[in-house]
C-alpha cells in the first residue's frame, strides 16, 4: 500500500477513537518506517507492509496506549524508552523534577533516594540537571528492566544505582527523598486505556489510596530525612496534613499544584 493511502485508511480506522487521527497515524508510520514524522511528506509514493501496519492500527483501536506501541515517551527535556513494564510518566510529573532540582541548588544536596523508581525519567531528569548521586528502588522487576535501559541510553550508570526492594530498605537514608508512588484508590474506575494496559502495582495503593505516601512519612521521620517531594492524589491534601500532625513530623510542608490547578504534590522542608 502506498504511504498516501495508509494515510488516509489510518486516519478512518482511528477516526472515532482518538483525538488527533492523523496525528498518531504519522506516528505510527514513522515508527514503522524508522523515520522522522516529517520526512512522511518524502515518501509519499513508498510502498509499505499493510498487514504490519494494520497490526499497529489495530492495537491502537484496541486503545493500548501509544507509547507502549512505538516504545517511547518524551518526558521533561527528553525522550525516554517505555514498555508494558512500567507506568507511563505523566507530564504533571515534571513538576516534580523541577522542584527537587530547585530544592537541591538551594541546598547543595549532594543525595537523592528514589521510591518507585518506574521508568526512571524522574531520577534520570534530576541527574541530568545536578551533580547528585541517585539511589532508587522498585518492587518491579520488570519497571527496573526499563529504567536500566534508559540509565544505559543516558550513560548515567556512575550517578544512578537501582535496586529491587520496597521502600527504602535496600538504600542508604538520603539528604533528599522523591516519590512518585501509586497513589490511587482501588475503588476507582480508571479508563480501560489506563487498566487494561499499565502495571496496576504502579497504580494503586490501599486505603483509599495514601496508604504508601503515609508509610513515606513513616520512613522521614524515622530516618530523619531532611528534605523531600513527592506528588499524590488531587484529594489526598487532609490526609497528608493529618498524618503528618499525627506522626508528629517536625518539617515544614508546602503543597503544590498541578497545571489544572489540582492539588498534586508537597515538599518537605
Ligand atoms: C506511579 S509509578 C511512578 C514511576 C516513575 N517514578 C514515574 O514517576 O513515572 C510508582 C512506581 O512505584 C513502584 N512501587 C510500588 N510499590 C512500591 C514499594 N513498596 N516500594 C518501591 N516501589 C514501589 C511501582 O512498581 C511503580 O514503578
Amino acid at each position: 500500500m502506498l504511504i498516501t493511502k495508509a494515510l488516509l485508511w489510518g486516519q478512518k480506522e482511528l477516526k472515532d477513537i482518538v483525538e488527533r487521527p492523523r496525528l498518531e497515524v504519522e506516528i505510527l508510520l514513522s515508527f514503522m518506517l524508522n523515520c522522522r514524522r516529517e520526512d512522511l511528506i518524502l515518501k509519499q509514493i513508498e510502498d509499505i507492509d499493510f498487514d504490519i501496519f494494520k497490526e499497529l492500527i489495530n492495537r491502537r483501536k484496541n486503545l493500548e496506549p501509544i507509547e507502549y506501541i512505538t516504545n517511547s515517551v518524551s518526558f521533561y527535556k527528553y525522550n525516554f524508552f517505555i514498555n508494558k513494564g512500567a507506568l507511563i510518566p505523566r507530564p504533571e510529573s515534571e513538576i516534580l523534577v523541577e522542584k527537587a532540582i530547585g530544592l537541591i541548588k538551594k541546598h547543595n544536596i549532594k543525595s537523592v533516594a528514589e521510591i518507585g523508581v518506574g521508568s526512571g525519567v524522574l531520577s534520570i531528569s534530576i541527574a541530568k540537571e545536578c551533580d547528585v548521586e541517585i539511589e532508587a528502588s522498585d518492587i518491579s522487576k520488570e519497571a527496573i528492566e526499563v529504567a536500566k535501559k534508559n540509565i544505559e541510553k543516558f550513560k548515567l550508570e556512575d550517578k544512578i544505582v537501582i535496586k529491587n526492594c520496597s521502600m527504602l530498605d535496600c538504600l542508604d537514608t538520603p539528604e533528599l527523598l522523591i516519590s512518585n508512588p501509586p497513589y490511587i484508590d482501588p475503588e476507582f474506575k480508571l479508563e480501560k486505556n489506563i487498566l487494561d494496559y499499565e502495571p496496576h502495582c504502579a497504580l494503586f495503593a490501599p486505603k483509599g489510596g495514601v496508604e504508601i505516601l503515609h508509610n513515606i512519612l513513616d520512613i522521614i521521620k524515622e530516618k530523619r530525612i531532611k528534605y523531600a517531594v513527592c506528588e499524590m492524589g488531587y484529594d489526598q491534601r487532609e490526609s497528608i496534613k493529618e498524618y503528618i500532625l499525627k506522626i508528629n513530623l517536625d518539617r515544614e510542608i508546602s503543597f503544590y499544584k498541578d497545571i489544572s490547578g489540582h492539588d498534586r504534590g508537597f515538599v518537605l522542608h
